[in-house]
């Protein structure tokens, strides 16, 4: 019996994973400079987290979710998204209680059972950034530029950002009224229609044609924002347009999750097909008393890395080979091994890329696998050399070969490749 990675899931392999960390440290950077501290918490976490963080009427709630119950008898699940993760380990560190905003940044694997296809997983990665304690429009755009930045810096050119706000709880009833008042008069089907009961707004994301001509005249969030929302959401564009940073108003956008109030954006790849978010987020000014904890705003995003990694395949970039090293050894007879084998140690403590080539190959293949290994410089060990007490220096690109004794070959090569 074989096996294989399970529905939904894959493995990123050589060279393509290497995509996956440049991503990852690209799409983090931009926080880290700005003041963002690292968070971790565990893969999952107490199930009544997400159900009433994330909310009850979301189908991440209803039919995505990976629970199980512990051998001692617990709901767990493992973690669908990390923003009520994140909340939560706030409030059990009593960090409302110091300096305020509280800056975090994570990175990691979540957990939704999707219907798998391209670009929508079981498992993936995404890289996050929350700011909590602090209702600010500049936070929420600072969020969106450092997300924006992070995506130019990987080279990416067809990010769009999306923007909408989706009002607070003083403005949010009156249109959730208006716009179910709208959906019962339409010809829906049972399912749809019991969601505009639970959830009315997720009704304006549907993607079925002949729901989505029916919406055309849907009343819009954005006509319904009370005074001050209206005013902290003009604040925010403001912000981006003085930063540089394009946006699209886009007053149907509804998040999958409850949390969301004010601000909400997402960041679309118009080269990926349906699943063309690669990131997205907004301000939740509730979920922390959602979760039981103190009244706490916040914002943040997550951005997608799988998705990312995507985004750059399809505008044509690519990371550099995978395992590239500056340096092949290649050992000719056994003894020539266990001599060169601690040069390449002192070679590698040096600071150069170095690998060997191993299974006691003989010439031909070992030369082969250090011209596969893209290093630009050989170093050959053979019986002549040992007793001369130096190696063969050879320019893999002009082919010159040079002795140089063995003490030398580290501070040679160091220059060398300077
Ligand atoms: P989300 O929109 O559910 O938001 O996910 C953010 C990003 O994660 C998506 O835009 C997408 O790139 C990626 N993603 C989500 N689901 C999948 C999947 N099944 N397969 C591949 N990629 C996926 C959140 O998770 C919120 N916690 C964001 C947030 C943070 N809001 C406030 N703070």
């Amino acid at each position: 019996m074989t096996f294989q990675a399970p529905k939904g899931t894959f493995d990123w392999m050589p060279p393509r994973s290497e995509t996956v960390l440049a991503v990852r440290d690209a799409l983090a950077a931009p926080a880290r400079r700005a003041g963002y501290g690292y968070v971790e918490t565990p893969a999952f976490e107490d199930t009544g987290l997400f159900s009433r963080g994330v909310g009850e009427s979301t189908d991440i709630v209803t039919k995505e979710m990976y629970t199980f119950t512990s051998r001692g008898g617990q709901s767990l699940t493992l973690r669908p998204e990390g923003t009520a993760s994140v909340v939560r380990a706030v409030i059990e560190h009593g960090l409302y209680g110091g300096p305020l905003p509280i800056k975090l940044w994570y990175s990691g694997s979540f957990f939704r059972y999707e219907r798998a296809q391209a670009g929508r997983y079981r498992h993936f990665s995404q890289v996050g950034a929350e700011a909590l304690g602090a209702e600010d429009p500049a936070l929420d755009a600072e969020l969106i530029v450092l997300a924006m930045d992070g995506y130019a810096s990987l080279g990416l050119r067809r990010v769009r950002l999306l923007l909408n706000s989706l009002g607070c709880k003083e403005c949010r009833p009156a249109y959730r009224a208006a716009l179910q008042d709208f959906l019962r008069a339409l010809d829906l089907d049972e399912a749809t229609r019991q969601r505009i009961e639970i959830n009315p707004l997720r009704v304006l994301d549907d993607k079925r044609p002949e729901v989505r001509a029916q919406l055309a005249d849907a009343p819009l969030v954005t006509d319904h924002l009370c005074g001050a929302c209206k005013a902290y959401h003009e604040e925010v564009r403001g912000l981006l347009t003085a930063a540089g940073v394009p946006y699209e108003d886009d007053p149907r956008l509804v998040r999958g999750l409850d949390y969301y109030t004010r601000t909400t954006f997402e960041f679309v790849h118009d080269g990926l097909g349906a699943q063309s978010a690669v990131g997205g987020g907004g301000r939740y000014d509730g979920l922390s008393e959602m979760i039981g904890g103190p009244q706490l705003p916040g914002v943040g995003w997550a951005l997608g890395v799988d998705r990312t990694v995507l985004a750059l395949e399809a505008e044509g970039l690519l990371a550099e080979r995978a395992g590239r090293v500056d340096v092949f050894a290649v050992p000719l007879g056994e003894e020539a091994r266990r001599r060169i084998f601690p040069l390449v140690a002192a070679l590698r403590r040096a600071g150069l890329a170095v690998d060997m080539s191993f299974g006691g190959r003989g010439v031909k293949g070992a030369m082969k696998a250090a011209d596969r290994s893209g290093a630009r410089y050989a170093v050959i060990l053979g019986d002549r050399d040992i007793e001369a007490g130096a190696v063969q220096v050879k320019d893999l690109t002009t082919a010159d070969q040079t002795a140089v004794p063995f003490a030398e070959v580290v501070d040679v090569l160091k220059g060398r490749l300077s």
